[in-house]
């Protein structure tokens, strides 16, 4: 017997096309509380999982959010607060949940309640969302937005403190967010926290890197492999359990931190060819796809290639080949 409903799957199989072919954005598309509730035990869980990763690195970074008022914009069933909320328990004192979506407010202010915080939650259209000297979270919503919505809403998270925002990992996407959203409030002034180790141009939108977008891996719970309801999703909307890619930025205002120089982040994962790995590395001095032997340094190589800890390395470089890397540095 199925885990699903045929209406479940039917349900599902649309929203993922419009997510994939880019159309979901020309209107409301959520059609009531059992399909919301559906996508958040779905769809939304793997969104969740992305969060994970980003702000335990946020943690391991030593990064705390510079505001108590949280502001979920585009919020949809509320994953993003929610997983925010636990992360950094006791933290924020109000949360705003901002969707076009008038069903996906209620819902995700509903679930909130379920998870136990009411106290000062607001519900507001985007029209009508206030961000200044809030966190702003945006998650997988960049697709939904054309060039005039998304300036709009630019022009909304500029008044903030800080901005977390994670999207889908598609080449295009990920471009974008860099070009248009990173480098926008970059000239305005603010400061890069993460991925980036450094707050100038990206080097990926230089022409020569355009081919590669910034993007990383998340980790996806050992459990979903056995459980028959992700089973049939990955079977029926051939849906890759295996990997879970994600961007994201993160950006603050006014950054007490002290930039470190020299550190470079890992771009995607390692790429094993026979006996040396490919790492493609990006610093402020620019985006290189270092050869990485094994002989040169075993460790390293066993810690890259497992994928382990925070990509974040200093590296020493001899005749183009990784020697040496230094790495978990925060
Ligand atoms: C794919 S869902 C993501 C929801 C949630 N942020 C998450 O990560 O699960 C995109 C959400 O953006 C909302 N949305 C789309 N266009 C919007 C706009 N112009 N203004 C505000 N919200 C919008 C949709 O209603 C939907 O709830």
């Amino acid at each position: 017997m199925s885990f699903w409903t045929q209406e479940e799957f039917r349900i599902l199989a649309r929203l993922r096309e419009g997510f994939l072919k880019g159309s979901a954005g020309l209107a409301d598309y959520w059609k009531g509380a059992e399909e919301l509730s559906l996508y958040d035990r779905t769809f939304a869980q793997r969104i969740g999982w992305k969060w994970d990763a980003v702000l335990s690195e946020l943690s391991v970074r030593g990064w705390m959010p510079p505001a108590q008022r949280l502001v979920d914009w585009g919020c949809g069933t509320g994953i993003a607060s929610r997983r925010v909320l636990e992360h950094w328990q006791g933290h924020f004192e109000a949360v705003t949940l901002s969707d076009r979506s008038p069903q996906a407010r209620a819902f995700a202010f509903e679930r909130l309640r379920e998870a136990g915080a009411t106290r000062n939650v607001r519900v507001v259209a985007p029209e009508e969302t206030d961000c200044e000297g809030a966190v702003v979270l945006a998650s997988h919503v960049l697709s939904e937005l054309t060039h005039e919505q998304l300036r709009k809403a630019l022009g909304q998270w500029k008044k903030a403190a800080a901005l977390i925002w994670v999207e889908s990992a598609t080449h295009d996407n990920a471009r974008r967010m860099v070009a248009e959203g990173r480098e926008f409030f970059l000239e305005a002034g603010w400061k890069a926290v993460a991925p980036c180790t450094f707050s100038g141009a990206c080097p990926l939108l230089r022409g020569e890197n355009e081919r590669h977008w910034c993007h990383h891996f998340a980790r996806v719970p050992s459990e979903v492999h056995q459980d028959q309801g992700w089973r049939e999703i990955s079977l029926r909307l051939n849906l890759d359990l295996r990997v879970l890619p994600y961007s994201f930025v993160v950006l603050e205002r006014d950054s007490g931190r002290e930039p470190v120089s020299g550190v470079s982040r890992v771009i995607g994962t390692a790429r094993e060819f026979k006996g040396h790995l490919k790492v493609l590395a990006c610093d402020a001095g620019g985006v290189q796809d270092w050869m990485l032997q094994k002989r040169d340094a075993p460790d390293l190589y066993k810690e890259l290639r497992k994928c382990e800890g925070l990509p974040l390395y200093r590296w020493r470089v001899e005749g183009g080949r990784i020697v040496e890397g230094v790495g978990k540095w925060v």
